[in-house]
């Protein structure tokens, strides 16, 4: 266990916890879009900077990579942070200006509307956290989109920028997507998850008829977990 400080009140924790974690067990709001408990950290949207002071060094780290230690000394929303946070929401907002969640966010840092917006910059609702392609590789085991490009062009795409033939369309990553960037549709008996190009057969329920889950992702399931063939031939409300 180590000792340490999170704007001044004194806490403990296991080493190897991030500040983010500390911070949030213990009731202490630290804003994050590019976190999700189930991935490994990232780093990528910044919004989770906070000050730590070790010694005599004071710098800014993100929170959600930063693991603990003896005697730190962190705060989550001096002058420095609040400053720095509002500027990655302006530049956030530059990006995304018509997208509710960062409009929300920046709204609360007093941020109406960015003080720029560069004319090549077109609007997206994408901040490029990467949390859809992690979650395709660490949750689902597929990997069948990753990060293209490079500076503003940079973004989620499956290789080639060609429908995503790997992609088993369980929708995790517009599950998990933080500002909705992920278009994905149900229609009567078909799933279409527009950016990767790709649409599949959902699976009908032998007895309630419903469609309820895309084929190509039930057999995924069932190579990996070796199921027999006809486990899925019920929904789970029937089963
Ligand atoms: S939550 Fe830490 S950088 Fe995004």
């Amino acid at each position: 266990m180590v000792t340490f400080t999170i704007n001044e009140r004194e806490l403990k924790a296991e080493k190897d916890q991030t500040i983010l974690q500390v911070a949030r067990d213990n009731g202490i709001d630290i804003p994050t879009l590019c976190h999700n408990e189930a991935l490994e950290p990232y780093g990528a949207c910044r919004l989770c900077i906070v000050e730590v002071t070790k010694g005599a060094r004071t710098r800014i780290v993100t929170s959600c990579l930063y693991p603990v230690e003896e005697g730190l000394k962190v705060k989550t929303d001096s002058p420095r942070i609040t400053s720095n946070r509002k500027m990655i929401l302006e530049l956030l907002l530059a990006r995304c200006s018509k997208n509710k969640v960062i409009r929300e966010l920046a709204s609360q840092m007093g941020i109406e509307q960015p003080s720029f917006k560069p004319e090549y910059l077109e609007d997206n609702d994408c901040i490029v956290c990467g949390l859809c392609v992690r979650a395709c590789e660490q949750v689902v085991g597929v990997s069948a989109i990753s990060l293209v490009n490079r500076g503003i062009t940079k973004e989620p795409a499956a290789p080639f920028l060609e429908p995503a033939m790997d992609c088993i369309g369980c929708g995790s990553c517009f599950y998990i997507c933080p500002t909705g960037a992920i278009k994905m549709e149900d229609r009567k008996e078909t799933r279409i998850i527009y950016n990767w190009k790709v649409e599949f057969k959902l699976k009908k329920c032998k007895v309630c008829g419903n469609y309820w889950a895309p084929e190509k992702q039930l057999d995924y399931i069932k190579t990996k977990w070796n199921l027999p063939e006809d486990f899925f031939d019920t929904c789970p409300t029937c089963k």
